[in-house]
C-alpha cells in the first residue's frame, strides 16, 4: 500500500495537552506515514451557520477526514464526559455530505489527570462514533491516568506498560490498512 495518511484529532485544543502528547506516540509508534494535524478549533455547529455555507475551517476537516486512512483521536474527559471541541467537530462530521466519518478507521486514546484516565469520556467518545459508523480499532481501552506523572519531559510516555498498549494498537491499526 502507499504510505498511509494519519489524521490527528486532539480534542484539547491547549498546546501543551496530554492528549496531544499521547497522539504523538502513538503516531511515532505507527512508523511511516503522512500525518495531518487536524484543527478541531472550529466554530460552533449552528444550523443558521450551516445554512449559510458551511466554514472553510469546517470544509478543511471534512476534506482530511475524507482523504485520511485512519483518525488518531484524542479524547479527554471534561466532567466525566466527551470535551465540546470533539463533540462540536464531530457535530460538524456528521452532517458532511457524504458523510465521511462512515467507515473510516479510527483509534481513540485517551489522556487525563484523574484516576481513570478519562474512562467515562472514552466510552462516550467511543459510543458516538460506533453511531455514526466509525470502525474503532478496539482492544483495551487506552487510558493515561494521573497524565502528569506518565509523560516525560521530552513528551514522550515513560510508563512501558502504557508504551507497548499504544504499540500494539498501532500495530494491528497498520495491519488493517
Ligand atoms: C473543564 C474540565 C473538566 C475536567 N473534568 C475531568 C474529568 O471528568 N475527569 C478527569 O480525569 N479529568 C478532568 N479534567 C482534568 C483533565 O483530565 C486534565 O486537565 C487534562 O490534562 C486535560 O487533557 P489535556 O492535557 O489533553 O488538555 C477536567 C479538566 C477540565 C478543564
Amino acid at each position: 500500500m502507499s504510505t498511509p495518511v494519519l489524521l490527528t484529532m486532539s480534542g484539547s485544543l491547549r498546546k501543551g495537552s496530554y492528549n496531544r502528547m499521547l497522539i504523538a506516540e502513538a503516531v511515532r509508534a505507527f512508523g511511516e506515514a503522512e500525518v495531518i494535524e487536524g484543527d478541531l478549533d472550529l466554530p460552533l455547529f449552528n444550523g443558521d451557520v450551516e445554512d449559510a455555507g458551511v466554514p472553510a475551517k469546517v470544509q478543511t476537516l471534512v476534506d482530511q477526514v475524507a482523504r485520511a486512512d485512519a483518525l488518531i483521536i484524542g479524547a479527554p474527559e471534561y466532567n466525566k464526559g466527551i470535551s465540546g471541541v470533539l463533540k462540536n467537530a464531530i457535530d460538524w462530521l456528521s452532517r458532511s455530505k457524504p458523510p465521511v466519518l462512515k467507515d473510516k478507521i479510527a483509534v481513540i486514546l485517551s489522556a487525563a489527570g484523574g484516576r481513570t484516565g478519562g474512562e467515562t469520556g472514552h466510552f462516550m467518545t467511543q459510543s458516538i462514533l460506533t453511531q455514526l459508523q466509525v470502525n474503532v480499532v478496539h482492544g483495551p481501552l487506552i487510558l493515561v491516568a494521573a497524565a502528569p506523572k506518565e509523560f516525560g519531559e521530552d513528551g514522550a510516555l515513560n510508563n512501558d506498560f502504557l508504551k507497548g498498549q499504544v504499540a500494539d494498537r498501532m500495530a494491528r491499526l497498520r495491519q488493517m490498512l
